[in-house]
């Protein structure tokens, strides 16, 4: 039987340590130095010959940083004799999982790459931006979802009037349907469009009226905010009393907040980046899948 062990990177501790404690799991303590520079420098605490560790670290802002550390710890795990996993709770570069534009980098192709060459044997993530990001791992890697959790809190903590769930575009009509099944309530899925070189957003109108109701938008990742905003600026148009917005990464970049606070927008979301909305802790869910590895 290996010694299993949890060692939480720098960008999450707290998380990887709530993690160590519900399952009963030794930390593996690291000691991390940021040279003037910005580089990284990371020193492994104990001797991990033969042990299972898992390594957590989330990869939001600053993203190179903290891949980067992901990558020099399991380097260092595998080459002192430790059989290495990630659990990445938010992973970057997973919207980039194709050419989209000529000679565009397929980016979280290369970030699989680099894990493989650090040694990392299985990865593990919350909801993923793009299942297709998954392919590109040539050693397992599975995502888990924070969708439900988020649910159950509004489902707990709001009295929603006849809420209707929301996705901002097509590629999240998985998840707000799932979040509607929990809410026992329906959900909308907006049309929305990228410019692909300016990255402005723009939505489809919708011939509904959502006059005196919540809105929930549900979305994987709040970054600039731009999507949120202007789904609910429609959303408020068709009538909606309060927008709410549940998203289970909230990197809420620059001014996001501000923008959503003036939009209206109240937003819920997790711990995979830790932010001042991050309300929903999941590290019950991580635990509770990472128990079905760590045996
Ligand atoms: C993209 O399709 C994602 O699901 C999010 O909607 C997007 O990343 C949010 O970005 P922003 O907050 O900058 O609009």
């Amino acid at each position: 039987m290996p010694d299993w062990l949890i060692a939480p990177g720098p960008a999450s501790r707290e998380l990887g340590e709530e993690v160590a404690r519900r399952l009963g799991l030794d930390l593996l303590d690291l000691e991390l130095t940021i040279f003037p520079d910005g580089e990284s420098k990371i020193k492994i605490k104990r001797d991990v010959q033969r042990s299972s560790v898992v390594v957590i670290q989330s990869t939001y802002p600053p993203v190179d940083r903290n891949l980067m550390q992901l990558l020099f710890i399991a380097h260092k795990l595998s080459e002192m004799g430790a059989e290495v996993y990630a659990f990445v709770p938010y992973l970057a570069y997973a919207r980039q999982d194709k050419e989209f534009l000529k000679g565009e980098v397929v980016s979280i192709a290369v970030v699989a790459r680099l894990m493989r060459a650090a040694g990392i044997k299985r990865l593990d993530t919350v909801d993923i931006h793009s299942i297709n990001a998954l392919a590109y791992f040539a050693f397992p890697a599975h995502t888990i979802s924070a969708i439900p959790l988020l649910a159950e809190y509004l489902k707990t903590n709001y009295s929603l009037r006849e809420p209707i769930v929301v996705s901002p575009d097509l590629g999240g009509a998985a998840r707000a349907e799932g979040f509607a099944s929990i809410l026992k309530t329906e959900h909308l899925i907006l049309k929305k469009a990228r410019d692909r070189v300016t990255g402005d957003v723009s939505v489809e109108d919708i011939d509904v009226s959502l006059e005196g109701r919540d809105a929930v938008l549900v979305d994987d990742i709040i970054s600039t905010g731009g999507s949120i905003e202007k789904a609910a600026t429609l959303l408020y148009k068709k009538g909606v009393k309060k927008v709410y917005a549940a998203c289970t990464h909230p990197l809420l970049l620059g001014d996001a907040l501000q923008r959503l606070a003036k939009a209206d927008v109240e937003i819920i979301g997790t711990n995979t980046v830790p932010s001042v909305v991050s309300k929903v802790d999941v590290a019950p869910l991580c635990a509770s899948h990472l128990s079905t590895i760590c045996t």
